[in-house]
């Protein structure tokens, strides 16, 4: 099997026994004969719901129910009262019944029934029938995942006698008229309530509180908003308590009294902050405590040492410091402990390897330190430890570790272990599948995985693994591995695959020499890029028709595209060949179907004009031809492409007028267009700025980064998929353990100018909106419509032929960042207007004919001569020609080098990255010069977090 560190479905899993443990089971068997009128209800009811040939249907207890039987007491599901022979109990669930209840259906002609329960059928999501209401003496009612929808009818306020209530599962069943506060008003007797997986979408009512008898209440997953009344932890017989999966519910956790009787409490996933008491102590009857990903604070209380019934404790993804309590050491009965993702500090306390009955231990993304403690291998039950990403140190002692034979997932990567001992000879695991030693500080590749055959993942990324892959080591788990990742060593040489089903195979950024190794046909994500392989590509490459990314980009490949190649687009989501040394054409894409997302052929020498067959890629999100020898004219035929994102042309032979868009809404999703460095020519393209549309929609700050899935079929959903949900532009790499957010995603990169400087991206936010025209032969006027691009955060437009003058309408770019309007024929005034642009870092007008004087405020007051120069016609600072007259030039507010002269001054950057709004307030004494060297350094530190960018 399978499994993930963290899995919020097997946490669930674990969870529903408890759920459903109060659905009691009914005798089948009963001496009491029953009344005939309830039998026929019973047969009438079946008649008109039972359908045994749903898909899903398993055999049903229906099915003994039979015309001929007189005693309907002893059908399958039935119980009837010994004394009246009244049916008192009806048990239909997991029954194939399909189809919405009639309001006059037979079922509501047994008024004495005290039990009913429905769960597990499909009702098609009809409403639940008001009749519900005529049985009076339902104590028990249960209609857990049976497809009911609409609104919850309020004629269920009649049952006041229920004690146990299961909503669950029905998620399009709402509990709004009424509501879940007037529900409990009236149903005062629960002792169970089970709403999970409902819409609810309200405040947890206060009145909750009144249920005196209540001990299970189950509200996971239903919407729950507001703050959760603490005086429901002190209802006197609440033992299970789960408010999991309501991300918008905040709370505190209240002081705890001795002699609670909660046994379980769930509060996984919810918002709940501040403190863990150290009252928790008192929750003596405690068995499962799990408080993982909330944003708790503050230390680990010690006395959650009392808590000795705990079988399972998480703590993970909070913001816990301090260190881990040694007392931990006297839950004893615990299986699984995880306290990932908090700030933990401290060493692994030795006592912790007491805890004999471990299955499940993980302290990883911490900042533990010190050496994992020996006495690890007393764990013996140990199945699964993750201590990945932490500060730990000294010698990783494997020989110690792989005394855990039942380990199926060890995960050390990104530690700071000095060297490692290796087990001796022989030491295999049997259950061993997933290895994680990356950044571990390898120098070799570990001679104990030669005894390893169940491997199925194995990440030894970053270390300092040197030279060829031995031959033992292709044996390794030859007919398991499918996850590798060996990138980001010194490997220098990789010419053979024996593993049968192999996936993934990561050998980015090492030193690998000669022909590129043909992977198994298995194989879905090759990523080689980085390295030194050299020779053709090989047309075998074109049988890989289960390959999604092929990178092989960065090495010093030549010869042409196999045009083979182009059979592939149709599983091909990636193709990166840039930075090599291809020539020829590109080919021609065959395939009607083409999947591909991202294109990138930069830095090579191809020829010849754009493949039409692109124009089949519906999907393609990201085309990069960047300084090649492309002759062609602009792609107006791309325009189609809805998902089109970023089309870079840069250095290329494209000719001729950009033209008239062909039709309406062209390239509505380009964000980043670079057509420098070709011979475009003809007026700027005004009326695609009119119709880029994405670049004028402000993108919502919480999704400040972009990026998208691949539906994987091994991938396991997990609880870091719902949080970086769609970050960068890229994809996700399927692994089938994600253990940070990062991990198995491809992020697409790029190399672009910005702020006059070429910057390489290694990965793109989706808010980064650029066009680049600069360097061709472009003539006319700058069009206003360019001032509709409300979203810019780069522009450039420099080495053309431009006149007239800088319209007005560029102030509308508020989110501008850099602005370069260098050489062209650009005449008149600066627009005072720009001064407004409060994030300009970066302008450029120089060798223009522009004249009258500088604007002397904001951003202005940061830029220096070279912004400037070449135009005969400019004065005011920083030029050093003075304005003619007082009103041409206000004069500058400070003179350089006057020193200490006493101004105030504040600045208020907002919306940077984040959305955060930042405000500086600074009032200091400083000289213009201080005041211009802190504007550049802030600016640049924000931008530098903001686009996350290294220079090359
Ligand atoms: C509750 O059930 C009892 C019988 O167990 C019945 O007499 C009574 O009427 C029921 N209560 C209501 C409000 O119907
Ligand atoms: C609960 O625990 C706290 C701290 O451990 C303690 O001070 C308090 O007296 C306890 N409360 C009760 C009611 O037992
Ligand atoms: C541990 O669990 C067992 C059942 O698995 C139980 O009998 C025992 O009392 C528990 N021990 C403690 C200290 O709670
Ligand atoms: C474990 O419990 C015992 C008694 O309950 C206590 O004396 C001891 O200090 C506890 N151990 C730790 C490490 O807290
Ligand atoms: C491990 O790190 C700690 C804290 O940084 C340091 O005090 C200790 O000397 C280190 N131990 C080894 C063996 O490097």
């Amino acid at each position: 099997m399978k499994r993930t560190p963290f899995d919020p479905l097997m946490v669930f899993l674990a969870i529903i026994p408890l759920h459903f443990a109060s659905s009691e089971t009914l005798p089948s068997m009963s001496p009491t004969k029953c009344h005939e009128q309830e039998r026929s209800a019973l047969l009438e009811f079946k008649q008109s719901l039972f359908h045994p040939y749903v898909e899903t249907c398993s055999p049903s207890k229906l099915e003994s129910w039979r015309l001929e039987d007189d005693n309907c007491c002893s059908w399958e599901g039935v119980k009837c009262d010994e004394g009246t022979g009244y049916l008192t109990g009806l048990d239909l669930s997991e029954s194939c019944l399909f189809g919405p209840i009639d309001s006059k259906a037979s079922l509501f002609r047994l008024p004495h029934v005290q039990s009913l329960n429905l769960a597990w059928n499909d009702f098609n999501f009809s409403q639940i029938p008001s009749t519900i209401g005529s049985l009076v003496e339902l104590t028990s009612l249960n209609l857990s995942l049976s497809k009911f929808g609409g609104q919850l009818p309020s004629q269920v306020l009649k049952l006041t006698n229920l004690t146990s209530l299961d909503l669950s599962w029905n998620s399009m069943l709402q509990l709004r008229n009424p509501s879940m506060e007037t529900m409990v008003q009236f149903l005062t007797k629960l002792e169970h309530l089970d709403v999970s997986w409902l819409n609810v979408s309200a405040p947890v009512p206060d009145a909750i509180a009144n249920l005196s008898s209540l001990t299970s209440l189950i509200l996971s997953d239903c919407y729950l908003q507001g703050t959760f009344p603490r005086t429901i932890f002190e209802l006197p017989r609440l033992q299970l308590l789960d408010l999991s999966g309501n991300f918008e519910l905040s709370g505190h956790l209240p002081k705890f009294h001795l002699g609670s009787p909660i046994k379980s409490l769930s509060l996984w996933m919810t918002n709940f902050s501040g403190n863990i008491p150290s009252s928790i102590g008192n929750l003596t009857q405690l068995t499962m405590l799990n408080f993982a990903l909330n944003i708790l604070s503050g230390e680990i209380p010690s006395s959650l040492g009392k808590l000795i019934q705990l079988s399972y404790l998480d703590l993970g993804m909070n913001l816990l410091s301090g260190e881990i309590p040694a007392s931990l050491a006297n839950l004893t009965n615990l299986t699984s402990l995880d306290l990932r993702d908090n700030q933990l500090t401290g060493q692994i306390p030795a006592e912790i390897t007491g805890l004999t009955r471990l299955t499940h231990f993980d302290l990883s993304f911490n900042r533990l330190t010190g050496p994992i403690p020996e006495s690890i291998s007393n764990l013996e039950s140990l199945d699964f430890l993750n201590l990945q990403s932490n500060n730990l140190n000294g010698t990783l002692r494997l020989d110690v570790i792989l005394k855990l034979q039942h380990l199926y997932m060890l995960q050390l990567s990104s530690n700071e272990f000095s060297s490692i001992i290796e087990p001796g000879m022989n030491a295999s695991l049997p259950n061993l599948s997933v290895l994680g030693l990356a950044s571990s500080n390898l120098s070799e590749l570990p001679i104990f995985l030669s005894y390893q055959s169940r491997l199925q993942w194995l990440d030894l990324s970053q270390n300092r693994i040197y030279g060829p892959t031995p031959p033992w080591f292709l044996n390794v788990s030859v007919s398991q591995l499918q996850f590798f990742n060996l990138s980001r060593n010194s490997i220098t040489s990789f010419t053979a695959f024996k593993w049968l089903n192999l996936l993934t195979l990561d050998l980015r950024f090492n030193d690998i020499q000669g022909l590129i190794a043909l992977p198994p046909k298995s194989i879905e994500f090759y990523l080689v890029s980085n390295n030194k392989l050299s020779g053709e590509i090989s047309s075998e490459m074109c049988r890989l028709s289960s390959i999604s990314i092929l990178d092989l980009s960065k090495n010093k490949l030549f010869g042409v595209i196999p045009p083979c190649l182009s059979n592939l687009s149709n599983s091909l989501l990636v193709l990166s060949l840039s930075g090599n040394d291809l020539y020829g054409r590109f080919p021609q894409l065959q395939n009607d179907l083409c999947e591909l997302r991202m294109i990138d052929v930069s830095d090579n020498q191809l020829q010849g004009s754009l493949p039409w067959g692109l124009a089949n890629c519906s999907y393609l999100e990201y085309l990069n031809i960047e300084n090649n020898q492309i002759v062609d004219t602009f792609p107006s035929w791309m325009g189609s492409l809805y998902y089109l994102k970023v089309l870079i042309l840069r250095s290329n032979r494209f000719h001729g007028a950009i033209g008239e868009p062909e039709a309406r809404d062209q390239f509505p999703n380009l964000r980043i267009v670079d057509l420098s460095m070709n011979n475009f020519s003809g007026c700027l393209p005004s009326r695609y700025f009119n119709m880029w549309s994405a670049m004028k929609v402000h993108t919502a700050d919480d999704a400040h980064y972009y990026g998208m899935h691949v539906p994987t079929f091994y991938g396991f959903y997990t609880a870091d998929d719902a949080h970086y949900d769609a970050h960068y532009y890229g994809i996700h790499v399927p692994t089938f353990y994600r253990f940070s957010p990062d991990d198995g995603k491809y992020d697409y990169s790029m190399t672009i100018i910005n702020k006059g400087i070429l910057l390489e991206y290694k990965r793109i936010l989706a808010y980064l909106n650029v066009i680049d025209l600069s360097s061709n032969n472009f003539i006319g006027e700058i069009p206003n419509s360019t001032g509709s691009l409300t979203e810019l955060r780069m522009l450039n437009l420099s080495n053309n032929a431009l006149i007239g003058s800088i319209p007005l309408s560029l102030a509308n770019l508020t989110e501008l960042e850099s602005l370069d309007l260098s050489s062209n024929k650009l005449s008149e005034m600066i627009p005072l207007a720009l001064a407004q642009l409060n994030f300009l870092a970066f302008f450029n007008v120089s060798d223009n004919h522009l004249s009258g004087p500088i604007p002397q405020v904001n951003q202005f007051r940061t830029f220096e001569n070279d912004s400037y120069g070449g135009n005969l016609g400019l004065c005011g600072v920083p030029l050093t020609k003075k304005c003619g007259n007082s009103i041409e030039a206000p004069p500058p507010p400070l003179p350089y080098g006057a020193l200490a002269k006493k101004f105030d001054w504040k600045i208020v950057l907002m919306g940077f990255g984040s959305g955060l709004v930042i405000g500086v307030v600074i009032g200091l004494n400083m000289t213009s010069k201080i005041e211009r060297w802190f504007l550049r350094f802030y600016r640049g530190w924000q931008q530098r977090r903001m686009h996350q960018i290294r220079f090359v």
